[in-house]
C-alpha cells in the first residue's frame, strides 16, 4: 500500500457538493439564509444559547478576546495548543501566562491555581486538547473562588457544552470534526458578549437607518470575519453527517488502544471529541524521533506532532518569555515523546492496521 495517509483529513460527500452548489446558485454568496441557520444548528448541537459564525477559529478567538480582555491583563494558559489560543490574547493588549501541562496534555490545574493565588489573573483560556475538556468541576471551582472568566478553545472538541465556560471558540479548518474550509464559531450563553460579538464581526458597525436608508453606525473598531452563505451551506450538510463522524473517531481509537502496545496520552475516553489521536515513545533525543517521522513518511504514512511549546516560539522568546525544561518539565517530556497517528472518518481498517503494523515494525 503506497498511498499517502496523513494525520487528519476532511470527509466531503456528494450531499455536501450538493448543498454547496445550492448555495452558489442562490442569490447570496456571502451573508444570507445560510449563516442564522448554520449558527441555530450549531448552538442545538453544542447547548448554546448563542452562536455566531467566523471566518476562521483563530477569528473567534481575536473576537473573544475583545469581549473578554482589556489592556494589560493577565490570562493563564496552555503552551501546548497552537499559536492561535496565546496570539489571540495578544491582540487584545493583554498578556498571557504560560503553566505547565499534565500528562493527558491538558494544562495542569494545580499548578494554575497555584498562580491564581499569587496575581490577580483575570481569565483561563482552556485549551481541550485532542476532544478531552479539561476537568469541569475544577474549572467551576476556580472559577468561583478566584472570579475568573473561562475561555475553552474548542478547535478540538465538538459536542455539549457543560455550562462552565463563558465564552467557547471552534474552528472548523479541513482536518477537524467538520468543515466549511476555513470556518470557525464562537458560543456564548451571554446576551451582551453575542450582541458585541456580531457588531464585532461586521466592522464594528449596525445597520440604523431610523433617519437614512442608506445609514449604518460604526461603534466599535471591528473586523471583516464574516463566514460567507456558501460555507455555511457547507457546515449546515457536515452537521448533520457529525455522529456518524464521531462514532467513526471513536471506532478508530479504540481499536488503536487495542492494537498498539505504546503508551497512549489517556486511556479510552468516552467523552473525548478525538481530533487527535497521541501516543507516546521515550525517544532519546527529537533527532531519533525526526527519523521515525521520517521513516513513516517513506511508508505513506505522515504522523504529526501537536504542538510546539508556544513560549519558545521566537517572536514569543523577544517579547521576553522563557521556556526551559525545568520551568515546563511536562511540556518538555511531552514534546519528546508524543506524536499523533492518523484519525479521520475515511480511514479505513486496512489502512490503520497499515499504520499500527508499521508503527510495531519500527518501534519496536
Ligand atoms: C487549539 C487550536 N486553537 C485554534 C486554532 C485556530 O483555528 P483556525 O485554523 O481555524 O484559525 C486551531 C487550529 O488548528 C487549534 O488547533
Amino acid at each position: 500500500m503506497k498511498t499517502i495517509i496523513p494525520y487528519g483529513k476532511q470527509t466531503v460527500d456528494e450531499n455536501d457538493i450538493k448543498s454547496v452548489v445550492e448555495a452558489l446558485q442562490s442569490d447570496y454568496l456571502t451573508t444570507g439564509p445560510k449563516v442564522k441557520e448554520f449558527e441555530e444548528e450549531l448552538a442545538k448541537k453544542l447547548n448554546f444559547k448563542y452562536v455566531v459564525a467566523v471566518s476562521n477559529g483563530t477569528a473567534a478567538l481575536h473576537l473573544a478576546s475583545l469581549v473578554l480582555l482589556k489592556k494589560d491583563d493577565l490570562v493563564i494558559t496552555t503552551p501546548n495548543s497552537f499559536l492561535s489560543t496565546s496570539n489571540s490574547i495578544l491582540y487584545a493588549n493583554a498578556k498571557p501566562i504560560f503553566v505547565d501541562i499534565e500528562k493527558n496534555g491538558l494544562i495542569d490545574l494545580k499548578l494554575v491555581e497555584e498562580k491564581l493565588k499569587k496575581e490577580k489573573i483575570k481569565a483561563l483560556y482552556l485549551v481541550s486538547f485532542s476532544g478531552l475538556q479539561v476537568d469541569e468541576n475544577k474549572v467551576k471551582y476556580l472559577k468561583e473562588k478566584y472570579n475568573v472568566k473561562i475561555l475553552f478553545d474548542n478547535a478540538h472538541f465538538i459536542g455539549k457544552d457543560n455550562g462552565v465556560c463563558d465564552i467557547a471558540t471552534y474552528s472548523f479548518h479541513p482536518v477537524k470534526h467538520i468543515t466549511t474550509f476555513e470556518g470557525g464559531a464562537i458560543a456564548t450563553n451571554n446576551k451582551e458578549f453575542y450582541e458585541k460579538l456580531l457588531i464585532l464581526r461586521n466592522h464594528g458597525m449596525y445597520k440604523d437607518n431610523t433617519m437614512y436608508p442608506w445609514e449604518y453606525k460604526m461603534i466599535e473598531l471591528g473586523f471583516n470575519y464574516r463566514l460567507p452563505d456558501v460555507a455555511c451551506a457547507m457546515g449546515l450538510s457536515q452537521l448533520k453527517k457529525l455522529d456518524y463522524f464521531q462514532k467513526r473517531r471513536h471506532e478508530i481509537a479504540k481499536r488503536y488502544h487495542e492494537k498498539l502496545d505504546l503508551e497512549p496520552l489517556y486511556e479510552y475516553n468516552e467523552n473525548s471529541s478525538y481530533h487527535l489521536f497521541v501516543i507516546k515513545y521515550p525517544f532519546k533525543n527529537l533527532n531519533e524521533k525526526a527519523k521515525f517521522f521520517e521513516k513513516m513518511r517513506k511508508e505513506g504514512i505522515f504522523l504529526q506532532y501537536h504542538y510546539i511549546p508556544i513560549p519558545s516560539q521566537p517572536y514569543y522568546q523577544n517579547l521576553g518569555y522563557n521556556y526551559s525544561k525545568e520551568e515546563f518539565p511536562q511540556m518538555d517530556k511531552y514534546y519528546l515523546e508524543a506524536f499523533s497517528l492518523p484519525i479521520y472518518p475515511t480511514l479505513s481498517q486496512e489502512e490503520q492496521d497499515y499504520v499500527i503494523s508499521k508503527i510495531k515494525e519500527y518501534l519496536k
